[in-house]
């Protein structure tokens, strides 16, 4: 047994579920100040004690969470790219172990390109992470793609790249919901939990996607836009956890949902596009 390492997968997994609701807020590392995340400290404050973890870097972890929360802590240690380019691909570690033990974090996260101009440096630096992480107790979680790699949304490349990451020493991977899903998760002998991507048209859209997901095998979710870039985000949130902790339907969770109009004009206006 190795304790530390198994404490941690604990602290974001609750062991009554065995599965985990992740907030992801951590865009700016290549998006900027994104809608409605323009003001991380605001965004996450409200969302903290409802998310099983958060998925931050170290720049927003220590400037915009208190010291104080209990919500377990994903770190992301990749970055080096930025939406100005064509190519996200061309990625490096940006976080030492060092730094992630001294944060005290859950887990380190780092971001795979199966396919992309940089692949074997994106994979290399995963063998790298992980080389570290088990030195020190510290699970790493490989993300599948992000930003225009989300083109190839298909069950046999996600199938490809998290099995691939599983192999390589990943514990955990972050990948998106496709149809086919379940063929994903029987290639992947480690736990899938899945991310939302861009805003959804609606709020049942996402709900359904986080149902169709635990159904398909995900232990969890890592979502980020479809929470936060919701009229109510921390009603979002909380249907969210009702579908992965509570195994509610889709239309148990839509009628957790306050009116939209009222959660609407609670909510200070966006002032990035
Ligand atoms: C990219 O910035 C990250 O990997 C996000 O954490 C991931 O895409 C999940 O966020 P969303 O649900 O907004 O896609």
């Amino acid at each position: 047994m190795d304790w530390g390492m198994d404490n941690r997968v604990a602290r974001m997994f609750p062991p009554a579920t065995g599965r985990s609701v992740m907030l992801a807020v951590d865009h700016g590392y290549f998006m900027g100040p994104t809608r409605h995340l323009e003001d991380p400290k605001a965004t996450i404050a409200p969302l903290l004690p409802y998310a099983d973890a958060v998925a931050v870097t170290r720049g927003v972890l220590r400037t915009s969470i208190d010291p104080a929360s209990r919500t377990a802590i994903l770190l992301r240690v990749s970055g080096g790219a930025t939406i100005l380019k064509e190519d996200l691909s061309d990625e490096a570690i940006t976080t030492s172990m060092r730094d992630a033990l001294r944060l005290n974090v859950s887990a380190v996260a780092l971001s795979v390109f199966v396919g992309s101009p940089h692949e074997h440096q994106s994979l290399t630096n995963l063998a790298t992470l992980v080389n570290a992480g088990e030195d020190a107790g510290m699970p790493v979680m490989a993300i599948t793609a992000v930003g225009k790699e989300l083109e190839k949304r298909d069950a046999r490349y996600l199938a490809l790249a998290c099995r691939v990451s599983a192999e390589i020493g990943a514990r955990l991977v972050k990948t998106y919901y496709c149809e086919g899903f379940s063929k994903v998760v029987e290639g992947c002998p480690v736990p899938i939990v899945v991310a939302g991507g861009p805003k959804l048209d609606s709020e049942e859209a996402a709900l359904e996607l986080a149902r169709n997901a635990i159904d398909e095998g995900a232990k969890g979710i890592d979502m980020g836009r479809n929470i936060w870039q919701s009229p109510r985000p921390v009603a979002m949130l909380k249907a969210l956890r009702a579908i992965v902790h509570d195994g509610a339907s889709v239309r148990d969770a839509l009628a957790l949902l306050p009116p939209e109009k009222a959660a609407s004009k609670a909510r200070a206006p966006s002032v990035a596009a």
